[in-house]
């Protein structure tokens, strides 16, 4: 039996004037080209048994090679665009999460903002690996709240096969490709994206990496040699860290709504490794009928992870209009963040 729902709305302290943000519509979109660990273990030494056990995950989606990071976000805006009943020239700005951009320049929401018509809006991308999609959703929320747009799209997106070295058995079994989006509308009385607490640690910044192909180490025949253009990762520290952060950030958040654990109907965790996931829970208290996971079937996709499960928790009517939805994310940078949302 759920608490009644009696939670505080920190935005509604700050003086935004009636100002409300809500997460209107989500969609989400994976290609068609299924890797399971069988497949892996064609490639590299590793075994069904091994990923399953240490991870959770059982297989993965791959983007077929002409497509792009813009492409699976632009189809992923498309399912939310109308879900939300809304077209491609009402979205006032665009804004993409993502390590991988098609290019370093121009933008990919410049590319989606083209690939979708949606010709009024700015566009812009940012980056925070895996916790992109919580930092778009806040900075869009930042929009609206201040009255710059009345009409965000948030879009978590990923091509992680394009960095992925398919010869390192301890990288490559981990990731998978797609996108997530979000609309979010000034809507009044709703509440939407009630907190969301993000943090940093350039400290720790060595930890996952693609240590080539920027300004630091621009790309040459030696870069490419020493297979410096794929994402590298130390394990380990970042499964202690990835603990620590999303733990202390989800127990930010529901403390700045006055909630308990148990008026969350559903927690999304960023779908990184099983092992993880299960530590977040049973440190935050979290029941598994209230834990959301769907990392069997996609592996980690970064960015677009918790946009992607956001969607299927909507659409398998795991979460429903009203709910309480926490999510907690954990990712390159180091960076994390973890958001509280009335859906
Ligand atoms: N198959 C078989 N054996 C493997 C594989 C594999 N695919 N990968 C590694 N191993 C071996 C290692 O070589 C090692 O062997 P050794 O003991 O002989 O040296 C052994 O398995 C244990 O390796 P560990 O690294 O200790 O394994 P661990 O239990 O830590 O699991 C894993 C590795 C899955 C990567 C885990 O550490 C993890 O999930 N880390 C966090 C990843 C994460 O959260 N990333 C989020 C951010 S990603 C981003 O921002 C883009």
């Amino acid at each position: 039996m759920m608490a009644p729902k009696k939670f505080k709305n920190p935005r509604a302290q700050h003086g935004f004037k009636g100002r409300t943000c809500s997460i209107s519509a989500v969609g989400s979109y994976l290609p068609s080209r299924v890797l399971t660990n069988y497949d892996l273990q064609k490639l590299v030494d590793t075994s069904d048994e091994w990923i399953t056990t240490r991870t959770g995950i059982k297989e993965r989606r791959l983007a077929a090679e002409e497509e792009c990071t813009s492409d699976m976000g632009a189809r992923a805006a498309e399912r939310a665009l109308k879900k939300a009943g809304l077209t491609a020239d009402q979205i006032d700005l665009i804004i993409v999460a993502t390590i991988t951009p098609d290019m370093p320049f121009p933008n990919t929401a410049c590319l989606v903002q083209e690939k979708i018509g949606a010709h009024r809006a700015a566009a812009f991308d940012i980056e925070a690996a895996c916790s992109g999609f919580i930092y778009a959703l806040e900075i869009g929320q930042q929009f609206i709240m201040t009255h710059t747009y009345d009409t965000v799209l948030v879009i978590g997106a990923e091509k992680l096969s394009a960095i992925t070295d398919w010869t390192d058995r301890n990288t490559c079994v981990l990731f998978g490709d797609g996108a997530g989006a979000a609309i979010l509308q000034h809507r009044p009385n709703a509440h939407g994206l009630l907190t969301a607490c993000m943090g940093a640690d350039g400290a720790k910044a060595d930890l996952i990496r693609m240590p080539a192909g920027g300004c630091r180490l621009p790309a040459s025949a030696d870069s490419v040699n020493s297979r410096l253009h794929y994402l590298h990762m130390e394990g380990k520290e970042t499964f202690k860290n990835a603990v620590t952060a999303m733990v202390t950030a989800g127990q930010e958040a529901l403390r700045r709504c006055d909630l308990d654990v148990s008026q969350i109907k559903c927690v999304i965790p960023h779908q990184a490794n099983r092992r993880i996931i299960d530590a977040v829970g049973e440190r935050l208290g979290v029941t598994p009928g209230q834990m959301f996971m769907n990392l069997d079937r996609y592996g980690n996709t970064s960015a677009a992870s918790v946009a992607i499960a956001l969607d299927e928790a909507v659409e398998s009517g795991r979460v429903q209009r009203g709910d309480l939805v926490l999510m907690v994310v954990f990712g390159s940078g180091l960076t994390w963040a973890a958001a509280v949302i009335e859906w």
